[in-house]
């Protein structure tokens, strides 16, 4: 994800918005290849809403934020009886490489984005958070950058809103 031109100005512009936290998943220490799940659990208890932001890579979120799921999202503190996480907001803040009209059922990739995004709502159903609808970034390379930044712009306001 540190390739991301896309996600290292929306990331950038996230961060300056109160209350918002920002954790670059390239940047937090791994033991191995693992996550320290207490620290990131940490994270995520102080949070009302936790925001996934990616690049979407073959219809996933990158490797690397699939281990951060693997290794955080413990039985003994995201379900079975502990439900930690439960009532907080999951927000998929995800950016395409496919255009909006290709992501239909008889287009080139389809599913919706949404349809792609099931494993994260399985997720959020099985944790009990709340599934906001995912904001969708469509062919972030393919813009300008003035209709990119104005995108970037407006995902921010509405980041912002779920702050007050
Ligand atoms: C390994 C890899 C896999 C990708 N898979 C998809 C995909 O499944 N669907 C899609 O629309 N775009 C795909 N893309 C394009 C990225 O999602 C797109 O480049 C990114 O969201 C735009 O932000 P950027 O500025 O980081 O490139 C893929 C890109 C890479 C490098």
């Amino acid at each position: 994800m540190q390739y991301s031109f896309t996600h290292q100005h929306l990331s950038a512009k996230l961060a300056e918005i109160p209350g918002v936290t920002v954790r670059h998943i390239d940047q937090i220490p791994h033991e191995g290849m693992h996550f320290d799940a207490k620290v990131e659990q940490a994270f995520w208890d102080q949070a009302d809403t936790i925001v996934l932001e990616f690049p979407l890579y073959w219809y996933h979120g990158p490797s690397s934020l699939k281990q951060y799921l693997d290794d955080i999202l413990t039985t003994d503190w995201a379900f079975e009886g502990a439900h930690k996480i439960a009532g907080k907001n999951l927000l998929i803040l995800t950016t395409t490489g496919g255009l909006e009209s290709e992501y239909q059922k008889d287009g080139d990739h389809g599913f919706t984005v949404s349809e792609v995004l099931t494993p994260f709502k399985a997720t959020a159903h099985i944790t009990k958070m709340n599934y906001l609808p995912e904001i969708v970034i469509y062919a972030a390379k393919l813009q300008d950058e003035t209709e990119l930044q104005n995108q970037l712009a407006k995902v921010c306001e509405q980041i912002a809103k779920l702050t007050n």
